[in-house]
């Protein structure tokens, strides 16, 4: 058959069609598809690839580069790997930039570093390194966004640790479209990785979120690269969260908690004392939640406003929870604990603008609620987790134990929880209370 001569790819989600569509096939953007020139790679023969025996490769342990700043440590599963590629993606002025300058200055005094920006002017990054206050002795500055250029300093620098700032500003001169569409993106991606795993230097990739909510020309770099992290935060609060959402070399979903000061960003020691709103006394609809976080259990208040509703169709709105559940929440408390809410509006947070995606936060949204709707304070001091299924049974969340450790650490006195979850040992300081059914739970309630 013979070769087409161009093909046609979509600027939104890189898919690739023979010929030209209003539409994109794959994500249904209009208007995105545009022509580009067919790759013509001849079909090349070669001699045959040999594998090996999987049982006889010889696994060692990675050795893990420390990059200076703990919190970024855990979450890239332990420190960085030779050859590694991470992708570190999110709003503009979120803080991707002083992050990766901090762990650079850190790293910089014992090994060499490489700061590639081509967003900012060399003397804008010399300017806030010295705003951090951070030691810049080993690290090396290149102002640059064509990739050509930053390969060739890659090569003849060779630094361990490199950092491209923002892989949106580079651009090849083998293509012809502009910087930061989808085979810009793509292709300068593709080299700087291809170029970090045979020198095996670490590199990190600063890239933009889109509108959207995904790293420009969505999806396209994630599978490049080793790990993918996200750093989100409420621009009203200081604090930064840094999530990992792949990694190959670690765990996924663990959490690093920054807060930014006018030096930079700092570790937060304790993250669940931040997510846990100070009240001067009880007050009804806040119930706190034992989460967990990648390994780390996190302690969020979750607050509940049920309210007389004064439109046909009551309102059910969650800032940081599922909106689903808990609209499923509301059934299950209806049919099996008797609670009515349907004349109510619902509106459900979680504090600190953290996500909470695990479903064992339904008890601690369910206790919420209840409280809030009979306006009785739960007595403080108090924490909850656990799973509600439709049936009205409590199901139990993952690692309860670490949970209710960290409650006890923070001094709560008592916790609800699922009965498959009750501690083995007694935890000192923590009186726990199992149930399994909502309606116990919500009986609880009424009698503390
Ligand atoms: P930046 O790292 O430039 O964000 P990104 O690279 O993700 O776009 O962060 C910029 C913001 O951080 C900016 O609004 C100012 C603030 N900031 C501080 O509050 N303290 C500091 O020490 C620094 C360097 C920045
Ligand atoms: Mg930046």
């Amino acid at each position: 058959m013979a070769k087409p001569k161009s093909i046609f790819v979509c600027a939104e989600c890189g898919a690739t069609a023979l010929k030209w569509m209003g539409m994109c096939p794959s994500c249904g953007e209009a208007g995105t598809m545009s022509e580009q020139a067919a790759e013509r790679g001849a079909r090349a023969s070669g001699p045959a690839a040999s594998p090996v025996a999987l049982a006889e490769v010889e696994a060692r342990e990675v050795e893990r580069l420390a990059t200076g700043l703990p919190e970024l440590d855990r979450v890239l599963g332990g420190g960085l790997v030779a050859g590694q590629v991470t992708l570190i993606g999110g709003d503009p002025g979120i803080g991707k930039s002083t992050l990766l300058l901090q762990a650079l200055a850190a790293l910089g005094s014992e090994r060499k570093a490489l700061y590639v920006s081509g967003e900012e002017s060399a003397e804008q990054v010399a300017l806030r390194a010295r705003r951090l206050g951070v030691g810049t002795a080993g690290v090396g500055l290149l102002a640059e966004i064509q990739l050509e250029r930053v390969l060739g300093a890659l090569q003849a620098e060779r630094p361990e640790v490199a950092v491209v700032d923002s892989i949106q500003t580079l651009w090849s001169e083998t293509l012809q479209s502009a910087p930061g569409s989808v085979a810009q993106v793509r292709e300068c991606a593709a080299q700087l990785t291809r170029h970090a795993k045979k020198a095996g230097t670490a590199l990190f990739i600063v890239g933009h979120v889109t509108k959207e909510g995904a790293i420009a020309g969505p999806r396209v770099l994630e599978h490049i690269v080793d790990t993918v992290l996200y750093f989100e935060g409420d621009p009203h609060s200081a604090f930064r969260l840094v999530r990992a959402v792949k990694n190959r070399f670690g765990a996924v979903n663990e959490l690093g908690v920054f807060a930014m000061t006018d030096a930079g960003l700092r570790a937060v020691a304790n993250p669940s004392a931040l997510f846990l709103q100070r009240h001067e006394k009880d007050v009804a609809g806040s119930c706190v939640l034992a989460t967990l976080e990648g390994t780390r259990p996190l302690l969020v208040e979750i607050q509940a406003l049920v309210d007389a509703a004064h439109a046909p169709n009551p309102r059910r709105l969650t800032v940081g929870l599922e909106q689903n559940r808990l609209a499923m929440l509301l059934a299950v408390l209806h049919r099996h604990a008797g609670i009515a809410t349907m004349d109510q509006d619902v509106f459900v947070n979680a504090v600190g603008g953290v996500r909470i995606g695990e479903p064992a936060a339904d008890l601690a949204a369910a206790l919420a609620i209840v409280s809030s709707l009979t306006d009785r304070p739960i007595p403080g001091k108090l924490l909850a987790f656990g799973e509600v299924g439709l049936a009205g049974e409590v199901r139990p969340a993952p690692r309860g134990q670490d949970r209710l450790k960290e409650a006890a650490k923070l001094g709560f006195e008592r916790a609800i929880v699922p009965k498959a979850n009750a501690p083995k040992g007694r935890i000192a300081g923590l009186e726990v209370i199992v149930v399994e059914r909502v309606d116990q739970a919500v009986r609880l309630l009424r009698d503390l």
